[in-house]
């Protein structure tokens, strides 16, 4: 792990071949407490960035991306959904690398992302892979999952990477950078104490389809990264939630 910024703490891991977490704790008084935000860097001939960041850490995650590429490589600026974590610092990211473009779903691009970003997003449709080079990305429509009527999620194919998003949500500053051990238990720890999920009557279904792609790495926007049998993981969720 390599600290990027010593004052924030920001560091980066690469958390499968080619794919770096960017992480960053913040600490919330009276509320939730410690926190994290991840992003996600996939390097390859077209990078992504999944995920931009809140507006106000843009200075931190550009940084972080810095010290692993020129941050004008960068081709895809990917968001789940908009949300400002998700994607509060887009516009910066669009003026720092010029042949970037937002990525997101149909959705996404329809309802804000073709008035709220400087340039038009790519939208790519439920089921539609897009090729980086060595990486390439699948992108699922999941509505309401966790929250938000313009959700979606990347697969990384090579790698069997889920980027999961807000999916097992956990709390604290997000270490270690990877993990093997139980991070449902936490997830739903925090969601006792602030349900994040819509409870949308089609998540089970969602979460089956997720499954079925068997990833082997769940790329988590708040929290560890976790290693091992992704589509037990997601099953267990959808227990959990008694779907
Ligand atoms: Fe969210
Ligand atoms: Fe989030």
């Amino acid at each position: 792990m390599t600290i990027t910024n010593k004052q924030s703490g920001t560091n980066v891991h690469e958390i499968a071949e080619g794919i770096y977490r960017i992480n960053t704790p913040v600490f919330y008084e009276g509320g939730i407490g410690a926190f994290s935000f991840n992003q996600y860097l996939i390097v390859d001939d077209e990078p992504l960035l999944f995920h931009t960041g809140l507006r106000k850490l843009f200075p931190l995650v550009r940084e972080a991306v810095a010290n692993l590429m020129p941050v004008e490589r960068l081709r895809y600026i990917a968001l789940a959904h908009v949300e400002a974590d998700e994607c509060g610092a887009l516009n910066d990211w669009l003026a720092a690398a010029p042949h970037s473009s937002p990525l997101c779903g149909t959705v996404a691009a329809m309802v804000s992302i073709t008035d709220l970003a400087d340039r038009p997003p790519h939208a790519l449709a439920d089921g539609e892979t897009l090729s980086l080079g060595q990486h390439s990305v699948r992108w699922f429509d999941t509505p309401h999952l966790p929250h938000a009527w313009d959700c979606g999620l990347l697969l990384e194919e090579r790698t069997r990477t889920l980027l999961c998003s807000d999916l097992f949500t956990q709390g604290g500053e997000g270490q270690p950078a990877i993990t093997a051990s139980d991070i449902l238990g936490p997830s739903e720890a925090l969601r006792g104490k602030i349900d994040y999920f819509s409870h949308t009557r089609n998540a089970g279904m969602m979460l089956e389809r997720l499954a079925s792609t068997q990833p082997t790495t769940l790329a988590c926007m708040h929290g560890s990264a976790w290693q091992g049998d992704g589509a037990t993981l997601l099953r267990a969720l959808a227990e959990a939630w008694q779907l």
